[in-house]
């Protein structure tokens, strides 16, 4: 997986949770060399980015929802509009940035060598009912479901992200 992920994740432990000791500790207990030196077009081998979560709810006592909703926020409310802002730009509502998604993810990627990027396909239930099929040999629906939590905090809109299985998500737009 591209280190972009893991280089947010860093952010946010340090900025918000506990500072570099505490993100030390956790590359410690995902037996990380110390001081590695992660960059946004690193690739992170995808076994060692899952060590990386996993210590991080270890070492902050959270569960693995509770880590996705912070990176979710993390990653669309700071990491993302700083390094990605031209790409939040081109949406101006929640509703459009999920249902965009699988195009930024396919433009993002697509000049970074190694990428895999999640796919996503999109049913509507009814009017604000929208069902999302997550495609990614890496099984990280979780992150997913934080992630579509973040983009409701981003664009301050209210919505429900419910996770119906390994593949499918649901989110419900509005009170
Ligand atoms: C500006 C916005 C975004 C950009 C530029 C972006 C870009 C990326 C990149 C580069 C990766 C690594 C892919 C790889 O290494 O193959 C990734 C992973 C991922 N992204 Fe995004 N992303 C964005 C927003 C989101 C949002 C809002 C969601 C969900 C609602 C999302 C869901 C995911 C998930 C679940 C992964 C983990 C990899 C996997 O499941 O296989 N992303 N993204």
């Amino acid at each position: 997986m591209k280190g972009t992920i893991i280089k947010c994740l860093a952010e946010m432990v340090v900025e918000k949770h506990g500072g570099e000791a505490t993100w030390q500790q956790i590359m410690d207990v995902a037996a990380v060399p110390k001081h590695t030196l992660i960059l946004a077009t690193s690739d992170i081998d995808d076994a060692q980015a899952g060590r990386l979560f996993t210590a991080t709810t270890k070492v902050l006592r959270l569960s693995w929802e509770q880590v996705a909703d912070a990176f979710g926020e993390h990653w669309c409310c700071a990491y993302g509009p700083r390094v990605y802002g031209r790409t939040f730009d081109r949406f101006a509502s929640a509703r459009e940035m999920i249902l965009g998604l699988d195009q930024v993810h396919v433009d993002v990627t697509r000049s970074l060598t190694n990428a895999t990027p999640p796919r996503f396909s999109y049913a509507w239930k009814d009017a604000d009912t929208l069902e999302v099929t997550y495609a990614s040999r890496r099984g990280l629906i979780d992150l997913y479901v934080g992630l579509a939590r973040g983009v409701g905090l981003r664009y301050k809109e209210p919505l429900h992200v419910r996770k119906l299985s390994e593949t499918l998500v649901e989110i419900h737009f509005g009170a």
